[in-house]
């Protein structure tokens, strides 16, 4: 069984030597020459945990190559996946043209029966179209084009690809559904549960997931604004509904709002191709811009924590990718809330463990700086927008002996309360009332402190 890989993104590269792991021949393409250099040399274009050791490992077997030959890497492969980008257009749908440019070429150089499979996220009907871009291109060629949506999480994609929750085979035919039962049976043989299902399925199941899990996050966000209000501590929320089963515990923690390459782009994608069905998708349209309002409406919080106007104040921020342990920066909230900082006349200064050469390129005007201590320098307000374990560890007297002010907002719920305040500092933080530092008898000081939430809104 010989695979062919199309596209060395995240989700094509990590499958692909995953795929070499399992023991299958893999070749990846890709069209940018100076990627393919690089992988043939160890340099890995993202920053994946176990990734660089993984591809070494599989290089040196002879399990796994690279190329940007894409007829004459197809040509003997009895699966060719296709992981291009689909990025949004301006109306928020995806932009299938790698796809079908990529059917086209692979039209024209399989031989023998192939099973051509989408592993990018595309809309439901892009199965269908690119069989038949494939049939029209060549006539002659012996393909059947399958479903096979990735759920890979940035930072463990190598361990989600490897301990699946569900594989899922979208199959138009019992010999393509072969094809894949075999490329997964090793996966099978530890006990993943394969799914097969029609290919219409598999492509809104994609969708349908990633769009369930934004509303999840979603919906504990707005838990959180009210727990703010009344008083009440939305991580204990959080707990208390996740504990029943029905609901489940992942995906409940309140944050700043979700960023990343998929959910922004899913949910989007997902309301707009329903829309093009006419089933109005009105709960992914309302997740989506409750998200985007949520990073606008934490800017606005911090403005207001640092006293409504940021003229002449220097903010510090901690964190700028969307996750931890990832280097992306694709939508990531800091994205909006560093330049509203700035429009209120923050001087920003951030520091993140990863995010640094991406962000650099994203946001103008920043001081980037070498470290937290670095970032927190002079700093009136410190802010918390990623959760690195780099930030949950670190020492908040230290921060606050280098800032000036005494003000931290945690986005992301780091910290017990108490620990801040024995710091010296004052607390906001997301779906939990704020906390004020007492200054020697001060003690009615945190009944009076406005809630988090009420300043300016
Ligand atoms: C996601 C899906 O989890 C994955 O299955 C799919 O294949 C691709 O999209 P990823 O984008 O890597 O993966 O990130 P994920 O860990 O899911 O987090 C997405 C965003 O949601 C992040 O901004 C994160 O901070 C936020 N988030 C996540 C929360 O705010 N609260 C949570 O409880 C969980």
């Amino acid at each position: 069984m010989k695979i062919a890989m199309i596209g060395t993104g995240y989700v094509g590269l990590v499958s692909g030597v995953c795929f070499a792991e399992l023991g299958f021949e893999t070749v990846c393409i890709d069209k940018q020459a100076d990627k393919i250099d690089g992988l043939e040399r160890g340099v890995m274009p993202i920053y994946e945990h176990g990734l660089e050791e993984m591809v070494a490992r599989n290089f040196a077997a002879g399990r796994i190559s690279f190329s940007t030959d894409l007829a004459g890497s197809v040509a003997d492969a009895d699966a060719v996946f296709i992981a291009v980008g689909t990025p949004s257009d301006v109306d928020g749908r995806p932009d299938l043209s790698a796809v079908y440019a990529a059917a086209r070429e692979i039209a024209n150089a399989v031989t023998g029966y192939t099973v051509v499979v989408n592993k990018s996220t595309v809309p439901v009907g892009t199965g269908a179209e690119v069989a038949r871009v494939i049939h029209e291109t060549n006539p002659d060629a012996d393909v059947d084009v399958a479903s096979n949506p990735e759920f890979l999480r940035e930072g463990q994609a190598i361990g989600d690809f490897m301990n699946p929750d569900r594989v899922l085979l979208g199959v138009p035919s019992p010999r393509a559904g072969q094809v894949l039962q075999t490329i997964y049976q090793p996966l099978k043989d530890q006990g993943a549960p394969v799914i097969e299902t029609v290919r219409e399925s598999a492509e809104i199941a994609k969708y349908a997931a990633n769009s369930f899990l934004a509303t999840k996050i979603t919906f504990i966000n707005q838990v959180a604004d009210l727990c703010e209000r009344a008083g009440a501590d939305v991580d204990d929320v959080a707990q208390a509904i996740g504990l029943d089963p029905r609901i489940g515990s992942s995906f409940l923690k309140a944050g700043p709002g979700y960023g990343g390459s998929c959910f922004p782009k899913d949910t989007r994608g997902f309301a707009s191709v329903a829309r093009d069905y006419g089933s109005d998708q009105e709960v992914v349209d309302a997740v989506i811009e409750a998200n985007e309002n949520r990073k606008y409406r934490m800017a606005e919080r911090i403005v207001d924590a640092g006293g409504g106007d940021l003229r002449g104040k220097t903010v510090a921020v901690l964190g700028l990718t969307f996750k931890p342990d990832t280097d992306d920066m694709r939508a990531s909230p800091s994205l909006v809330i560093v330049p509203e900082l700035q429009r209120h006349g923050a001087k920003v200064r951030a520091y993140c463990p990863g995010g640094m050469g991406n962000a650099s390129e994203m946001l103008e005007g920043v001081d980037f700086c070498d470290g937290k201590e670095d970032a927190a320098h002079n700093a009136d307000v410190v802010v918390v927008l990623t959760d690195w374990a780099e930030f949950k560890q670190m020492d908040l007297v230290q921060i606050g002996q280098r800032a000036r002010g005494n003000t931290l907002i945690d986005l992301r719920n780091l910290f017990d309360p108490q620990q801040v305040l024995d710091a010296g500092f004052t607390y906001f933080s997301v779906g939990r009332p704020a906390s004020q530092a007492m200054q020697g008898s001060d003690l009615g000081a945190i009944e009076d402190m406005p809630r988090f939430a009420a300043a300016g809104e």
